[in-house]
C-alpha cells in the first residue's frame, strides 16, 4: 500500500498563530509513519505560503532562509504543493487559448509534492472560517474538518446563532448591530440592549475568537465602551444575555453525516470569564483547568451531547468540531454558545482529550479524521455539477 501524503497547513494570519504551530506539530508527531507521507506547509503571520525542510521551525523561528514558497492552486489539474510561480510581465490572460503562460514561467513552476489529503490545522480567521477551505474546494483535494458552509457559518457569532436558534437548540438571547449603525446611533442601540436584555451582557465582535474584543459590561457606561471595543474587530457587533453563575461544558463531535458525541468536559476559567489572559496567559496553579469527564448528571449529560450533535449536524459539521455549552448554576438551563471547527490539538487541548476519555487515543483520532475527510471528499464527487436540461448537445 503506497503511503497517503498529508499536507498539514499551519500558522496563518490569525492571532492563533502560535497555537496553530504547537497544534500542528503534535498532529505531525503523532501521525503513523507507516501509513502517512507528511507534506508540511506554512503560512506565514503575512500570509505567504512555504514548504520544505524545517517548515515548522522556520515559523517559529520566523527565519526562512531555508524554505521555498510555495503554492497550492485553485484548479483541480494542479493537484499538490507547487513551487510559487513568478508572474512574468504579459501572461495574464484566460487560459481558453489567450496566450497565458510564457514558457519561462511554465519552466518555474515545479511540483513540491503530491497531495492526497489535507489537514489544515489553522486555528481563527484565514484558516478555521472557510476562507482556506474554499481553496482546497476549488482545488479539488480532499481535506479534514468541516466544509465552506460550516467553517464560516462557526466562525459568525451572529449567523451561527441565528441558525441553531431555527433548530430549537437553546442560546442566551442577544442583540446585533453593524459597526455604522452603532457609530451612528449609539445611544438608541444602548436603549435596544437595555430594554431586550438587561445586565450583566457580553459585548463581542460578530467574527473572531480567543475572546478577543470581548468584555462583559454592567451598566451602560460598560455597554458603551464594550461595544466600542467590540467594533474595533469586526464590521458586525453583538450584546449578548449573560448566563448567570456559568459552567462552561465543552463536548468533542467526531463524524460525517452520522456524527457521535465524547463525554463532555468542564473549563474551569483562572477569571472572571473566560476570557484571552484565562485562555493563554495564565500559567502553573493560576492557570485553568481542565475537567475530564465534566461532573455532570447523566440526564444532563445526555442533553448536553444529543445538543451537541444537533447543532454539528445544523451547520453541515464534517470531521471534527468542539461544541461548547454554557450551564447556568443558578437555573440548570444549558445554552449552546459557540462551535470550533478547528478546534486546539495539542496533546493536553480539550478536543483530543475529550476522545481519549471516551476511548478514542491521540493517533486513532488522526486515522478517523483523516478518513472522514476521504469519505466526504467521496461523497461530495459523486454530485453531478453540470445540469442538461435536455441532453449534452444543448449545452453547447
Ligand atoms: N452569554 C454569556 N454568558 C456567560 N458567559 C459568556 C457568555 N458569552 C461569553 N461568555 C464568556 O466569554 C468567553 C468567550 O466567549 P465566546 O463567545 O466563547 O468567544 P470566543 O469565540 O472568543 O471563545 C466564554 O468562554 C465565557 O467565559
Ligand atoms: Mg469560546
Amino acid at each position: 500500500m503506497p503511503k497517503i501524503r498529508v499536507a498539514v497547513i499551519f500558522g496563518g494570519r490569525s492571532g492563533e498563530h502560535e497555537v496553530s504551530l504547537s497544534s500542528a506539530r503534535s498532529v505531525m508527531a503523532a501521525l503513523d509513519p507507516s501509513k502517512y507521507e507528511i507534506v508540511p506547509i506554512g503560512i506565514t503571520r503575512q500570509g505567504t505560503w512555504i514548504a520544505g525542510e524545517g517548515t515548522l521551525q522556520a515559523l517559529m523561528d520566523e527565519d526562512f532562509s531555508a524554505t521555498r514558497q510555495a503554492a497550492m492552486f485553485a484548479d483541480p489539474s494542479k493537484q499538490g504543493l507547487w513551487s510559487a510561480p513568478e508572474v512574468p510581465a504579459g501572461s495574464e490572460r484566460t487560459a481558453e487559448g489567450h496566450s497565458l503562460a510564457t514558457t519561462s514561467q511554465a519552466e518555474r513552476l515545479e511540483t513540491l509534492s503530491r497531495v492526497d489529503v489535507v489537514f489544515p490545522v489553522l486555528h481563527g480567521t484565514f484558516g478555521e472560517d472557510g476562507t482556506v477551505q474554499g481553496l482546497l474546494e476549488l482545488s479539488g483535494v480532499p481535506y479534514v474538518g468541516g466544509g465552506v458552509l460550516c467553517s464560516a457559518l462557526a466562525m459568525d457569532k451572529i449567523a451561527f446563532k441565528d441558525v441553531v436558534k431555527s433548530h430549537g437548540i437553546p442560546i442566551a438571547d442577544y442583540v446585533w448591530t453593524s459597526r455604522r449603525l452603532w457609530l451612528a446611533d449609539r445611544e438608541a442601540i444602548l436603549d435596544q440592549v437595555e430594554r431586550q436584555l438587561g445586565y450583566p451582557v457580553f459585548t463581542k465582535p460578530a467574527n473572531l475568537g480567543s475572546s478577543v474584543g470581548i468584555q462583559k459590561c454592567h451598566d451602560r457606561n460598560e455597554l458603551r465602551d464594550g461595544l466600542d471595543e467590540a467594533a474595533r474587530f469586526d464590521r458586525r457587533v453583538m450584546a449578548e444575555w449573560a448566563v448567570p453563575a456559568a459552567r462552561e461544558i465543552e463536548v468533542s463531535v467526531l463524524g460525517n453525516e452520522e456524527p457521535s458525541a465524547s463525554v463532555p468536559g468542564e473549563v474551569i476559567p483562572s477569571r472572571e470569564f473566560y476570557d484571552y489572559a484565562a485562555k493563554y496567559l495564565d500559567e502553573g496553579e493560576q492557570a485553568s483547568k481542565l475537567i475530564i469527564p465534566a461532573k455532570l448528571e447523566p440526564a444532563m449529560q445526555g442533553l448536553i451531547q444529543d445538543l451537541a450533535v444537533r447543532a454539528f449536524k445544523a451547520i453541515d459539521g464534517a470531521g471534527m468540531a468542539r461544541v461548547d455549552f454554557l450551564l447556568s448554576r443558578e437555573t440548570g438551563n444549558v445554552y449552546l454558545n459557540e462551535i470550533n471547527t478547528i478546534p486546539g490539538f495539542t496533546p493536553i487541548s480539550m478536543y483530543p482529550k475529550l476522545w481519549e476519555a471516551s476511548g478514542v487515543p491521540y493517533a486513532r483520532l488522526l486515522d478517523w479524521l483523516i478518513d472522514l475527510a476521504l469519505d466526504r471528499h467521496q461523497e461530495n464527487e459523486r454530485s453531478e455539477r453540470v445540469f442538461y436540461p435536455r441532453g449534452p448537445s444543448l449545452a453547447r
